[in-house]
């Protein structure tokens, strides 16, 4: 009886020290797409770590920013990753199978194309057609694909996932994205502001310049809820113009309006989401514009994806949770028209953003 008292007393008092060094706060002093980390070496292991004296509403980062060839692999939790060009980049998707990005924005790890980054890699069979667009202010890729190879439910609607978030410490929190697209040495530079659309099986990643004229506008993080058709217009999004299987090219592209901004009656106007509490959006004042593009190189898959992970070594590996993949493939029909509103209606993935 009494050593089960005093170890009780003893485990209680060490708590009680740990809640009054730590204070729990909904905003960081320094949003995340404002923290430099020039380079991925730069980075430390947690941007927000479970022991820091100052804990946040949404609680700690869940993966790390420490990438090597000890966390490479299907069960890395790293949430640093690469847009380089059509060949070479990441997407964040959830680390364990079958899962909803709505239930798991805060937490979604990096899968790339190609090894060496420390992460995961993307699996055989994901991607359906692919168009990468190049522009001075941004490079945006945008596809079709099988979301269960991701980790997705094949009905999910899926949302954002971009560098602002609800509480300024991102989705995934503490996400990290480099690249080589504007550098001349080659070496991976910190894009502070970047916006990932995934959800029925359709994709987008933007990366904005960070020496760009507008790269928090045309990166916007604040129209979660109206879509990739809105925020990456392509002609996989616009137009119904669905690609067929196999399609994968690169283009040059004339700059978007940046998003929420629209022309009518020879006037820029700019829209706003209404916030959550108001219900579903159910009238935009404008429809996205498909934006010309010149130049395209066409690929083959195969030319342009040469290490992806085969599907089955990847999905049995990628439930750290213990969950297991099931991998339905048999229902994901890479279908992109989906409604107007694109992939995020409904699961509000960043709020306000
Ligand atoms: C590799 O990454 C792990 C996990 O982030 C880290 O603990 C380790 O120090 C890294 N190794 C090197 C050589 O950087
Ligand atoms: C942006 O400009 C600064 C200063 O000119 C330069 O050091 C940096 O490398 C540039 N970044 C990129 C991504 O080009």
């Amino acid at each position: 009886m009494a050593p089960s008292t005093r170890s009780a007393f003893v485990a209680f008092a060490s708590a009680a020290v740990v809640v009054a060094q730590q204070s729990t706060v909904t905003f960081p002093a320094t949003p995340l797409n404002q923290l430099v980390f020039p380079h991925p070496t730069d980075a430390p292991y947690q941007i927000y770590g479970p022991n820091d004296p100052i804990q946040y509403v949404r609680g700690p980062q869940t993966g790390y920013n420490i990438c090597n060839s000890t966390t490479e692999g299907q069960s890395s939790m790293c949430q640093t990753m690469y847009v380089n060009g059509l060949d070479d980049f990441c997407l964040w998707g959830p680390p364990a199978a079958n899962s909803l990005i709505a239930d798991t924005e805060g937490e979604e790890v990096a899968w790339c194309v190609k090894s060496g980054y420390g992460t995961r890699r993307i699996q055989d069979g994901l991607f359906k057609s692919v168009q990468l667009l190049k522009t001075s202010e941004y490079y945006m890729i945008v596809g079709t694909i099988d979301q269960t190879l991701i980790n997705i439910q094949s009905t999910d609607s899926g949302g954002e996932l971009d560098s602002g978030g609800q509480d300024e410490r991102g989705n995934p929190i503490g996400g990290l994205v480099y690249s080589t697209i504007w550098e001349t040495n080659n070496l991976p530079t910190q894009i502070e502001h970047w916006t990932e659309f995934i959800g029925n099986n359709q994709f987008c990643i933007k990366v904005c310049n960070p020496n760009g004229t507008n790269p928090d506008g045309y990166c916007q993080h604040t129209l979660d809820r109206i879509g990739l058709g809105y925020n990456c217009p392509s002609k996989y999004t616009v137009g119904g113009n669905v690609p067929a299987n196999g399609d994968f090219e690169i283009c040059d592209s004339d700059l978007m309006m940046v998003p929420g901004l629209y022309v009518q009656n020879g006037q820029t106007l700019s829209y706003s989401q209404p916030p959550e509490s108001l219900g579903q959006i159910t009238t935009i004042p404008y429809q996205p514009s498909l934006v010309s593009s010149s130049n395209c190189q066409t690929f083959s898959s195969a030319a342009l994806f040469t290490g992806l992970a085969s599907p089955t070594s990847g999905a049995s590996s990628a439930a750290p949770t213990g969950a297991s993949a099931s991998g339905t493939h048999a229902s994901a029909s890479a279908s992109a028209s989906g409604s107007r509103t694109g992939s995020a209606q409904g699961s509000s993935a960043t709020g306000v953003g």
